[in-house]
């Protein structure tokens, strides 16, 4: 009982913590691997192939092109891969996705066996890499890093040549967003962005980046060239 009690205060300050110190900061949070692997295994997030979720995964895709015509893609905090898909309809040169649950990456690497595609199970906070990458996109993940602003910098030292290629950005209108965006915003202009809305009111902003050059200048579109 005595466990139980003290088990429901830490978790009450921890919340407190977050909530009052944490969040106003523009700081993420993760519920923990255990968690993610036990939704994913239940088909918690078997819906994102709904039509009221298409539009924005629809729209990331699109938007890659004019970021670089044929790119590598890391993208990070994947899930079950569903953007994948839609990635797919516009071409690129290879795919590495990263997720926190084991249990998301094989079943994303389950549905998409290709040579060119990879799935890594790994905590977006601690991953390094020597690869390069044209193209880094974080689609409602980036919320779920400790310090999402410093954790995108650090990313954005894995774009190749960072001139030709950018970071694409995917946010779900929860929690302290608004925050991040200005962090983030602090550092990168968007050269495009976005605000999706669907039929429960659930919205999302999407965001190109740039993070070299002049700040706002989208480049040519990459119709134009064919
Ligand atoms: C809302 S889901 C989005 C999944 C995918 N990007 C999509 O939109 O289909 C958030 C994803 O972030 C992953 N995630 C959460 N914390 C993470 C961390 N610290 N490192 C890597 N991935 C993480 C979860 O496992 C989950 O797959």
């Amino acid at each position: 009982m005595n466990q139980q009690i003290s088990r429901f205060v830490s978790k009450a300050v921890a919340k407190l913590r977050y909530d009052f110190w944490d969040a106003p900061r523009g700081r993420g949070r993760s519920p923990g691997k255990d968690l993610w692997d036990d939704q994913f295994r239940s088909g918690s997030w078997n819906g994102l192939g709904v039509a009221g979720e298409v539009a924005h995964y629809a729209i990331l895709a699109a938007y890659a092109p004019y970021l670089h015509p044929s790119p590598d893609i890391l993208d990070v905090g994947c899930g079950q891969g569903e953007l994948v898909k839609h990635l797919k309809l516009r071409g690129f040169n290879s795919y590495l996705g990263i997720d926190l649950s084991s249990e998301a990456v094989q079943q994303a690497a389950a549905s998409h066996a290709c040579e060119k595609i990879h799935f890594v199970s790994a905590n977006l906070d601690s991953w390094t890499t020597e690869q390069t990458f044209d193209l880094i996109i974080f689609n409602e993940s980036l919320y779920y890093s400790r310090e999402p602003a410093a954790t995108l910098e650090r990313y954005a030292t894995y774009l190749r040549a960072p001139a030709e290629g950018g970071l694409l950005i995917s946010m779900c209108e929860y929690g302290n967003h608004e925050i991040i965006w200005r962090q983030i915003e602090k550092k990168y202009s968007p050269v495009f962005s976005t605000r999706v809305e669907n039929e429960n009111a659930q919205a999302w902003n999407i965001k190109g980046f740039k993070t070299t050059g002049p700040r706002g200048c989208a480049q040519g579109s990459p119709m134009a060239s064919s």
